[in-house]
């Protein structure tokens, strides 16, 4: 079977790029889209936070505003230059080995949608390893349907940007190519990724690989899951 990794992303537009083609200069750029007041609603206040893929600070702001104690991770160095008023830690996320256990893991913007297997299992082991054993592991999927849902043409604007899906072609069973299009007064970048549609039992089987269970979702389209440590995955049992 084919494996589309982080790699084989790309992307278009001013500045540097992250080795999964986000454009540094555009996350700067964009504006929130609510995801920190799903984890400040689930998470306990004032918590510990562990933020795997945190870009430029987007949500990581807001959460340390909000009074987590966030700890900001990305492989991106030119991402976490951005960042202010949190530790970063430049790494892998696979390979994080921090001795510190969190109450709350966050692994948002898809990431577990990547079309690489070996890497989502990693992803998601790093959730695990890292979360105190009463802690939330937090985790932003593609809902069911989305790679139905998105055409060609599409776009929708906030906050004076518009976002638009410029292509998306099946190149695998369940894995679709998407370019998207990033718009802003003064630029205008691309990100062309690949990503996998995982049904709910499917997101479901892949966390409890990894010694993580679901516990709820967050959301109604299920975008948003509430995980915790397997029973049989805590060190206190
Ligand atoms: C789509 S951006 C989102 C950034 C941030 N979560 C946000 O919403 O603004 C994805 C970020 O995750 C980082 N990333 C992707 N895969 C990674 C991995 N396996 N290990 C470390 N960082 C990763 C990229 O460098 C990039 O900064």
């Amino acid at each position: 079977m084919t494996t589309f990794t982080r790699e084989d992303h790309s992307g278009t537009g001013p500045g540097e790029f992250t080795p999964d083609g986000c454009s540094v200069e555009m996350y700067v750029r964009l504006p929130g889209n609510g995801e920190t007041e799903i984890i400040a609603a689930a998470a306990p206040p004032g918590a510990t936070l562990l933020e795997l893929g945190a870009g430029a600070g987007r949500m990581t702001r807001p959460l340390l505003a909000r009074g987590f104690r966030v700890t900001a991770v990305d492989e991106s160095a030119a991402m976490l230059a951005k960042i202010e008023g949190a530790p970063t830690v430049r790494a892998a996320i696979e390979d994080l080995e921090l001795e510190e256990r969190f109450e709350v893991v966050t692994l948002a913007s898809f990431l577990v949608n990547t079309a690489d297997t070996a890497t989502r299992a990693g992803l998601l082991r790093a959730c695990a390893r890292h979360v105190t054993d009463d802690g939330l592991v937090l985790i932003q999927r593609e809902p069911d349907g989305r790679h139905e849902t998105r055409t060609p043409g599409v776009e929708w604007s906030r906050d004076g940007m518009t976002i638009s899906v410029i292509s998306i072609e099946p190149v695998a069973e369940g894995v679709s190519k998407t370019c998207i299009g990033y718009e802003f007064e003064e630029a205008r970048w691309t990100q062309t990724f690949y990503s996998e549609n995982l049904s709910t039992p499917a997101f479901e089987a892949a966390l409890t690989d990894a010694g993580l269970t679901v516990e709820s979702y967050l959301t109604e389209d299920r975008s948003w899951a509430r995980a915790r440590l397997s029973d049989s995955s805590r060190t206190a049992v």
